[in-house]
Order: C-alpha cells, then sequence, then structure tokens
C-alpha cells in the first residue's frame, strides 16, 4: 500500500517529533501541511514512540499534541483512496498499528486544537484524557467518503457521550465545537488556544508528580469500567487498591499527610 504524502513527508522532518519536558513525554503529529493526517506511516512511529515512552521509567505521563492548527484531520485519504477490500484486509488495516496505541500503560493526554476529525477524534478518544482548546472541533466524517469509522469511533463515541450524539456525528458527519464536546464528556477541560499546550503539559506534569504505579492502577481500573459489569469492576477496583497496599509510595503519601509535608513519590 504505497504512501506518496508519507514518502515525501520522511525527506523531511520526522512525522512524530518526541521530546522530554521533565517527567513528561511529548509527542508531536508533524504533518501540519496535511492537518497532521494520520498515514499509516504516522501511527507507526507514534506507536514506536509511545512504546518507548511507556517503557522509560523516568517518564510518567505523555501528551500528545498536532503540530500547527489542527490535532488530526483523520486518516490520510489520499493514501486510502485506492486501496481494495484485500489491501486493508490482508495487512489488517488499522489493527495492525493503531491497536498498539491503545495497550499504553501510562496516563496519555490529547492536547487538541483545530481539527479532531475521523481517525483524529478517534486518536483524541483512545488516550486518556482530552483537553480542547476554544477552537477545537470533533466529529466522525467518514460517511461523507462512503466508509464509517474504523478506529473506535462508533464504540468509543457512545461510551464517551451515549447513543444520541454518537448518532448524530457519525451518520450526518457535522463537527461538534469545543464547548458542546465538554458538555457531552467528550473533554476534560476547555481551554484557550494559546494556553492549550501548557495546560496540558501540566496535567501531565502533575499527574507524573504521583506515584506511577498507582496512575496505572487508576487507568487499569477506569478502563475496566468499560470492559465489565459493575461487580466485576468494582472487584478489579477493590483488589488493586488492596494491592497499592504493598507500595512503598501508599507509605510515603499517607506517612506525608500524618506529618503535614509533601509527599515525594519513588514509584515503587
Ligand atoms: C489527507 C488531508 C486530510 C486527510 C486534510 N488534508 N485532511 N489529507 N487526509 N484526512 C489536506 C488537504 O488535502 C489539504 O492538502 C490540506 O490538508 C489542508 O486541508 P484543506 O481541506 O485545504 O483545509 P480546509 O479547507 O481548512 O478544510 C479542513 C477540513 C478538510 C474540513 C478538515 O480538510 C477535510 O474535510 N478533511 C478531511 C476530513 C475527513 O474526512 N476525515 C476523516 C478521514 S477518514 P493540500 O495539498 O490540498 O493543501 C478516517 C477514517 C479513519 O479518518 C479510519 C481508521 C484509521
Amino acid at each position: 500500500m504505497s504512501d506518496l504524502h508519507d514518502s515525501k513527508d520522511k525527506l523531511a522532518e520526522p512525522l512524530v517529533l518526541a521530546e522530554r519536558r521533565g517527567r513528561v513525554g511529548l509527542l508531536t503529529l508533524n504533518r501540519p501541511d496535511h492537518l497532521n493526517a494520520l498515514s499509516d506511516a504516522v501511527i507507526d512511529l507514534l506507536g514506536d514512540e509511545l512504546e518507548a515512552m511507556d517503557a522509560d521509567e523516568s517518564i510518567g505521563a505523555i501528551v500528545i499534541v498536532g503540530a500547527g492548527k489542527a490535532f488530526a484531520a483523520g486518516a490520510d485519504i489520499g493514501a486510502m483512496a485506492q486501496w481494495s477490500y484485500m489491501d486493508v484486509y490482508k495487512t489488517n488495516y488499522v489493527s495492525r498499528n493503531w491497536d498498539r496505541l491503545a495497550r499504553v500503560r501510562k496516563p496519555v493526554i490529547a492536547a487538541v486544537r483545530g481539527f479532531a476529525l475521523g481517525g483524529g477524534c478517534e486518536l483524541a478518544m483512545t488516550c486518556d484524557m482530552i483537553i480542547a482548546a476554544e477552537d477545537a472541533r470533533f466529529g466522525q466524517p467518514e460517511i461523507r467518503l462512503g466508509v464509517l469509522p474504523g478506529a473506535g469511533g462508533t464504540q468509543r463515541l457512545p461510551r464517551a457521550l451515549g447513543k444520541a450524539k454518537a448518532m448524530d456525528l457519525c451518520l450526518t458527519a457535522r463537527m461538534m465545537d469545543a464547548q458542546e464536546a465538554e458538555r457531552a464528556g467528550l473533554v476534560s477541560r476547555v481551554v484557550p488556544v494559546e494556553s492549550l499546550l501548557d495546560e496540558a503539559l501540566e496535567a501531565a506534569a502533575r499527574i507524573a508528580g504521583f506515584s506511577l504505579p498507582v496512575a496505572i492502577m487508576i487507568k487499569e481500573s477506569v478502563n475496566r469500567a468499560f470492559e465489565s459489569g459493575l461487580s466485576e469492576g468494582l472487584l478489579f477496583e477493590r483488589r488493586t487498591f488492596h494491592a497499592s497496599f504493598g507500595l512503598q509510595d501508599q507509605k510515603e503519601g499517607m506517612a506525608a499527610f500524618v506529618a503535614k509535608r509533601r509527599a515525594s513519590f519513588t514509584h515503587c
């Protein structure tokens, strides 16, 4: 499956930029001329960088942002246009590389400005929190292209904001602005465009300052709410809560509270 955009881009800058900001990993989707369209090469590289940050003990949380004015306007339509059923079926398109993104154990924040459409909205929803700039616009416009969402849109949208809006977005292809997305429960916070990155990095740094194993346990436990019934989910939470008493960070966190000092977590 050829992707001319990618080969052209590869001659220039990397499609995903990876940086460190203290204990926070920052990943920037870097195809601003194509509104960060998510080609296979972008998703491959994003998966590589996410896995590297997940394995790096000195990173406690990750932020994904888009270069330029958009988060991502979807999968790369130019690349997909000629693909046949057998092309996508045999290469296991989407599952092959997108599923890696959901397996990251550390908290991942999507910092969304501008368009988060199609695969861009699905990528944001694969993250654990979405912080949106006031100009963010979310949508699943695949129906316009004669396809349906393929990276979780029809599954994560109804879980995030209910059937009514999920059907509306997927069937009409309309976009939802940041305020509506916040009211509907898709995004955690809406912030001014100019402070988006700072707010996302600050939230990530705050998370990364807490105990990493506890942050991972919280992520697993919240995600379990979408994979199980209530009693199973509660049992999972209870057992994991019990397990947190095996951490040095539990001793430190509670001792610090009792001593009226700030906790210093060692992530073990
Ligand atoms: C490839 C894209 C793109 C995309 C934008 N571009 N979206 N290229 N794939 N998804 C390119 C345009 O071709 C253009 O390149 C440049 O980015 C700027 O886009 P414009 O259209 O000129 O900008 P604007 O007029 O502001 O319109 C913005 C827009 C529109 C409304 C977001 O670009 C748009 O409708 N894009 C497609 C959105 C979409 O349908 N997404 C879902 C994709 S399917 P040039 O070279 O002309 O300057 C999908 C399925 C996921 O995501 C399945 C699982 C992965």
